[in-house]
């Protein structure tokens, strides 16, 4: 009989119980969405609250806000976070292609150059925090502009493949964030990856609407159904009456 499978909170309330109690441990999950659809909110409050409540320290990789501008959104949420960065249970890896030099802005492809796999540095600095904090949850924000970084998509799809295969050795479950897909082609990483959640936002009438959507989730008897979600003051949460938070 094979091992009962762990299951990792997201911290949505709500969520969980689309997915049948959670993420499975170790697993990489695509959040997809349009602009202002809550991914961001999503990847934080799923490190926040696995850092605070499941004592499970997280590591956001940022590709293009700036780690302030993340550690504020945090706060404006609520979330105290600064406790949990100056006890090493979160951690920011800044991974953004450019940076500022002396008031300019500059290329930064210390990453991302004279790789022989695309994400090896990145994935490189990833393992060290990893090991280093004892990381057990992950977002990186985003993916697409990661992708950016490389011309040759066979290569890419490779590099992700060694990547995700890194975070599964790891143990860490991660959340790659990755911009909309309104091409018919389907994205190479939604089949490299275990799970592919949607954030939607949409207008109905005068207003706009947001919802959230399982693809798929490997090994997981999860909801087809699209489920109304509130993004708050408080984060993300899902509006049904038979979901319990
Ligand atoms: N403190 C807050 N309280 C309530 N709602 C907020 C708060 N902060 C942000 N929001 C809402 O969340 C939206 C932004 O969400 P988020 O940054 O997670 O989206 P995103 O999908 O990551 O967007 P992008 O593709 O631009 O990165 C804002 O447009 C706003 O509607
Ligand atoms: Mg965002």
């Amino acid at each position: 009989m094979s091992a009962p499978q762990v299951k990792v909170r997201t911290g949505v309330p709500g969520f969980d119980s689309v997915i049948s109690g959670g993420f499975r441990r170790g697993k990489t999950i695509v959040l997809s969405g349009p602009p202002g659809s809550g991914k961001t909110t999503f990847g934080m409050q799923f490190l926040y609250f696995g850092a605070k409540d499941f004592d499970e320290p997280g590591i956001f990789v940022t590709l293009s806000q700036s780690p302030d501008e993340i550690k504020n959104d945090f706060k404006s949420f609520g979330w105290d976070v600064q406790k949990l960065f100056d006890d090493g249970k979160m951690i920011i890896i800044d991974a953004r292609p450019f940076k500022m030099e002396d008031g300019f802005i500059a290329l930064d492809e210390s990453l991302y150059r004279g790789e022989s796999l695309p994400f090896m540095h990145l994935t490189q600095l990833i393992l060290s925090s990893i090991k280093r904090i004892g990381a057990k949850r992950l977002v990186i924000d985003s993916l697409t502009v990661l992708g950016m970084q490389y011309t040759n998509s066979f290569y890419t799809r490779r590099g992700l493949q060694g990547m995700v295969h890194t975070l599964e050795d790891q143990q860490c479950t991660s959340l790659l964030v990755s911009e909309e897909n309104k091409t018919d082609k389907t994205p190479f990483e939604w089949h490299v990856v275990s799970g592919i959640v949607l954030l939607h936002h949409v207008r109905k009438e005068d207003t706009m609407e947001r919802a959230i959507q399982v693809i798929k989730m490997r090994g997981t008897k999860h909801s087809e159904q699209i489920f109304p979600i509130k993004l708050t003051e408080s984060g993300l949460q899902i509006i049904h009456p038979r979901i319990v938070p």
